[in-house]
C-alpha cells in the first residue's frame, strides 16, 4: 500500500514539475538583436509553463578565465550561473557572430561554467540538458557560422541540441511589440520550445 501511494505520489511529481528554462544573449547591448530573440523565446517558454530565468550575462560579468585566478576561488557569480543551469532542464542561447564566431563575453561563460568549485573540469551544466541556439545578426548570414561554432561547443560538453535557429535581417526582423516579423519562424521557434518544455 505504502509503496503504491510512494510511486503515485513520484509519477504525480514527475508528471506535473515544472520544466526549469534559463535563457541568455550572448550579446549584453542594451539594444541586440539577439536579447529581442531571447525575449521572444523565453515568451514563448512561459507560455508553454515553464519557469524561465532570463539573464542578462552583464549582471554575470566574470574575469576572464585563468586556472590561476580559478585557484583562488570560483568567483560568486560563476557559482550562481553554473548552479541556474544545473537546475534548469532546457537552456536557451542567443550568440551574435563577431568575426565569425560567438562573443567573447559568451565564451568566458562557456568555460567558467563548465568547472566545479574546486577547480576542476565539468559537465553538470550542459550534459543531457536540451539547448535551443539561437543567433541573430543584421547580415543575410545571420551569424550561421557562430551559430555552428556555438554547436560544436555546446555538443562537445554533452548538451542535446534540439533546435538551432539564425535570424537573417536581424535589424528589421521584428514589429514593434517584439515579435518575429516572420510569421513561419515565429512558428517554428514557437513549436520548439513547447516540445523542449514539454
Ligand atoms: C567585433 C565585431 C565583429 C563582428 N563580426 C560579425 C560577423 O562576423 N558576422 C556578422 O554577421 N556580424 C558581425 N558583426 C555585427 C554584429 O552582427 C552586430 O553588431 C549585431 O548587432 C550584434 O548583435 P547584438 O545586436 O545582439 O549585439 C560584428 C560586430 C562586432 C562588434
Amino acid at each position: 500500500m505504502l509503496k503504491y501511494f510512494l510511486l503515485t505520489a513520484l509519477s504525480v511529481t514527475t508528471l506535473y514539475a515544472q520544466t526549469n528554462v534559463v535563457a541568455f544573449s550572448g550579446s549584453t547591448r542594451n539594444d541586440s538583436i539577439n536579447k529581442k530573440l531571447i525575449a521572444e523565446a523565453a515568451k514563448f517558454a512561459k507560455e508553454a509553463g515553464a519557469n524561465v530565468t532570463v539573464i542578462d550575462l552583464k549582471d554575470f560579468s566574470l574575469p576572464f578565465f585563468d586556472e590561476d585566478l580559478e585557484k583562488q576561488g570560483m568567483p560568486e557569480k560563476a557559482k550562481q550561473l553554473r548552479k541556474l543551469m544545473m537546475e534548469s532542464q532546457v537552456v536557451i542561447i542567443a550568440t551574435p557572430e563577431y568575426n565569425g564566431s560567438i562573443s567573447g563575453i559568451l565564451k568566458n561563460t562557456i568555460d567558467w561554467t563548465t568547472r566545479t568549485e574546486k577547480g576542476e573540469p565539468s559537465r553538470d551544466a550542459y550534459k543531457d540538458k536540451k539547448f535551443i541556439l539561437l543567433s541573430a545578426s543584421p547580415g543575410k548570414s545571420a551569424g550561421a557560422t557562430a551559430l555552428a561554432h556555438l554547436k560544436s561547443i555546446v555538443q562537445r560538453i554533452g548538451g542535446i541540441v534540439v533546435y538551432e535557429y539564425a535570424l537573417p535581417n536581424s535589424f528589421d526582423a521584428f514589429d514593434a511589440n517584439g515579435h518575429l516579423k516572420d510569421q513561419q519562424a515565429e512558428n517554428n521557434l514557437k513549436q520548439a520550445i513547447q516540445s523542449a518544455v514539454k
